[in-house]
């Protein structure tokens, strides 16, 4: 059965189109988001099923589809549409919220010295694993179900609260479980190197996951009971050193997934360099990376996930991120909603992205969709509005995209719809 989506009557449609072959924008490339305009006549996009089959003025697609049935009609008129966002890095799935741990950073105490007493990540798997299933994914679907209403159309979601195989296990099939509850799109990250347990040491870990997790891991893979499309460390000072993040992401790589890793975040650890040597798709957080770091990036086009929420959380230094655009590195955008940076609003992530790391709309736009897609390996489908891609947008009620990023925080009541692959939601 074919069902048609007529969308009509917009003033503004950001396509976020490339007019090369790759599958992101980069350098000065960022600039260019491909903006249909139009203050005299309405524009159109049609869909049919889940994808996109045409963008053109109200007129044209009126022409082009005269006859054709059409199942359902939005009304988008004095309306902007845009690719919905593609947030490149949360941690959704936990119990047990920080917020004692906040007033302690407003009064100075660092990151790590917080992980070091016990809080942290270190009390947040301790609240997971007393958290029942039920509760643990009743959190997960609210959060995902937020995430969705604010205009986030696929999410990257990571494990990393259990750090142990039967607890992360537990968390990897909540995760899959949740897709039949919330429309989002999701990709899992495996994240059990996030953090040291209790009682255990970093190399202990790292021999756990290298020669244990990961070969559990890809028997539930391979029998497609659990869809992973990545895999994660925590490489820093005091957490993983650069040997076990490389040997780890390599035993992840090794099952077929993607490298997608913490590099460079509260140290300079040399992330970026290994990662860019290792074939990282993308390396997240990088406020520490060095120039060689840049330069390796850049040539490898491997991913920066920038994460301007937890820079400006922990009042720590933002990342180059000029300097890696100049240079050439594909530069992404996410949240990194977690109970340290509490906050899952990629008009957030995108207006302290445009404040703090000194990016133009144009530029925080591309990265939190088209950019983002890509770092996850879905840029085919997913980020941009093309015609035979997956009709995945924001009808937003404002008189210009950009308004998007301005009302950061209060732009929920611009989104009039969200549509995933066609469907409001
Ligand atoms: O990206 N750096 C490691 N992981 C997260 C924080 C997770 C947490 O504190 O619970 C991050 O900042
Ligand atoms: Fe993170």
């Amino acid at each position: 059965m074919t069902l048609r989506t007529l969308i009509y009557g917009a003033r503004q449609i950001v396509t976020v189109t490339r007019n090369n072959d790759e599958k992101f924008l980069c350098g000065k490339d960022m600039q260019a988001i491909g903006i249909i305009k139009s203050d005299v006549v309405g524009l159109s996009l049609m869909i049919e099923n889940e994808n996109i089959i045409a963008i053109g003025t109200d007129d044209d697609i009126a022409r082009q589809f005269e006859g054709i049935e059409v199942d359902k009609k939005i009304d988008a008129s004095g309306c902007c549409i845009l690719p919905g966002f593609v947030d490149a890095h949360t941690h959704p799935i936990w119990a047990g919220d920080r917020v004692h741990e906040y007033a302690k950073k407003l009064a100075g105490a660092t990151y790590m010295e917080i992980m070091r007493e016990g809080g942290g990540i270190g009390f947040t798997v301790e609240k997971t694993k007393l958290a029942t299933d039920k509760e643990l994914l009743v959190s997960l679907v609210a959060r995902l179900k937020r995430m969705l209403q604010a205009g986030t159309t696929h999410v990257e979601c990571k494990t990393g609260y259990g750090l142990e195989w039967s607890d992360e296990l537990r968390l990897l099939k909540l995760l899959e479980q949740a897709r039949s509850h919330v429309s989002i799109g999701i990709s899992i990250t495996y994240c059990a190197a996030h953090a040291i347990p209790k009682n255990r040491t970093a190399e202990e870990m790292t021999e756990d996951i290298v020669n244990k997790q990961i070969k559990a891991l890809k028997k539930f893979i391979d029998s497609k009971e659990i869809n992973v499309n990545d895999i994660d460390v925590f490489c820093e000072k005091g957490v993983y050193d650069i040997e076990q993040s490389r040997r780890i992401l390599l035993a992840g790589k090794e099952i077929g997934l993607g490298i997608n890793f913490h590099g460079d975040e509260l140290n300079y650890t040399g992330s970026a360099e290994m990662g860019a040597d290792i074939g990282a798709r993308a390396i997240s957080h990088l406020e520490c990376i060095s120039d060689d770091g840049i330069r390796a990036m850049a040539s490898a086009k491997t991913f920066a996930v920038i994460l301007p929420h937890t820079g400006y959380l922990l009042r720590i230094e933002m990342p180059p991120v000029r300097r890696m655009i100049d240079a050439g590195v594909p530069v992404a955008l996410g949240t990194d909603a977690n109970p340290n940076a509490f906050s899952s609003a990629m008009s957030i992530s995108m207006n302290l992205a445009c404040v703090l790391c000194h990016m133009s709309l144009e530029e925080a736009l591309v990265a939190a969709t088209i950019n983002s897609a890509a770092a996850l390996g879905i840029s085919d489908k997913y980020g941009s509005l093309e015609v035979g891609k997956k009709a995945d947008l924001i009808i937003c009620r404002c008189p210009s995209w950009e308004h998007i990023i301005y009302q950061f925080g209060d732009h929920t009541h611009l989104i009039l719809y969200v549509l995933k692959h066609g469907a409001i939601v």
